[in-house]
């Protein structure tokens, strides 16, 4: 069954209808993690890895802090999209990129639709949404579909266990089930599933892990993290264990474990 984190009139009206919940979660990683692998900007903007002429498209792209992030190191010659299924993210990033200095196009698509003709981009990014596809498949057609021969797709997620600490806490303190259908969800594109999927649409696929425990020792970040996750949690509940943790040893570890990989169409 389709849960409703991959139903997109749900996430584009509710989950995702603003940056609140995906900024929430950001603000862990910005925090803590210090990303022991070379990252996806780091292959992104390597001399050599993308045409200096390139027609870049991003699906899913949120806040489009990618590009707000990485504003200097992007080549001159870019023309970039980014796209997203909310129009309310569409929104926030147009507004975060308008004082950025260089030109962006935004749209709002669903990827598993997209309205470019065959052959239009060199490089395609997919930065942890191709799990919320109901039917990842159908986006994997579509993006290799607008990709030039020799273009490449990154696309990036997380590993089974990433934040198994937290799907703890899910499981005692969330809805009945929801930790389950994370992981489900997850299982859809995950890093462990992600290159059997490409393999079938992609002439080649090279995968980059990363992963990290982070020793979070702010209670108040963990508990927004939490309660941006979908459904109803006991909130006071969630802050003692959380606290108690802390409390007794410190830090509160996380597990980080998250990839990107790249995908190249050959033909
Ligand atoms: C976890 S957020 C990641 C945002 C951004 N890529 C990042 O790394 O910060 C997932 C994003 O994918 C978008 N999304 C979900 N389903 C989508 C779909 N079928 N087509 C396009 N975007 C989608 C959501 O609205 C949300 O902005």
């Amino acid at each position: 069954m389709v849960s409703r984190m991959q139903d997109p009139e749900y996430l584009r009206s509710v989950h995702y209808r603003d940056s609140s919940r995906l900024n929430a979660r950001i603000e862990l990683w910005k925090r803590y993690s210090k990303g022991q692998g070379p990252g996806v900007a780091d292959w992104t903007f390597k001399p050599g890895s993308v045409a200096e002429n390139a027609d870049v498209l991003e699906v899913g792209s949120g806040t489009g802090r990618f590009w707000s992030d990485n504003i200097d190191r992007i080549p001159a010659g870019w023309d970039v999209t980014l796209s997203d299924v909310s129009p309310g993210m569409v929104e926030e990033a147009r507004e975060g990129l308008v004082d950025a200095g260089r030109v962006f196009s935004f749209e709002v698509l669903d990827a598993s639709s997209v309205p470019f003709e065959d052959d239009s981009f060199d490089l395609v990014i997919a930065s942890y949404m191709l799990y919320h596809v109901p039917d990842v498949d159908s986006a994997l057609v579509e993006i290799s579909r607008v990709l030039r021969s020799g273009g490449v797709l990154i696309a990036s997620t997380n590993s089974e266990q990433h934040i198994a600490e937290i799907r703890e806490i899910q499981t005692r303190f969330g809805p009945g089930g929801s930790a389950a259908d994370s992981v489900n969800r997850l299982n859809s594109f995950s890093m462990e599933t992600g290159e059997a999927q490409l393999r079938k649409r992609f002439g080649d696929v090279a995968t980059f892990n990363d992963s990290e425990v982070l020793a979070v020792d702010d209670a108040e970040i963990l508990v927004s993290y939490v309660l941006s996750l979908d459904g109803e949690f006991d909130e006071s509940a969630v802050r003692n264990h959380v606290e108690n943790q802390i409390a007794k040893t410190g830090a509160f570890s996380v597990t980080r474990s998250t990839g990107f990989f790249v995908a190249t169409k050959l033909q």
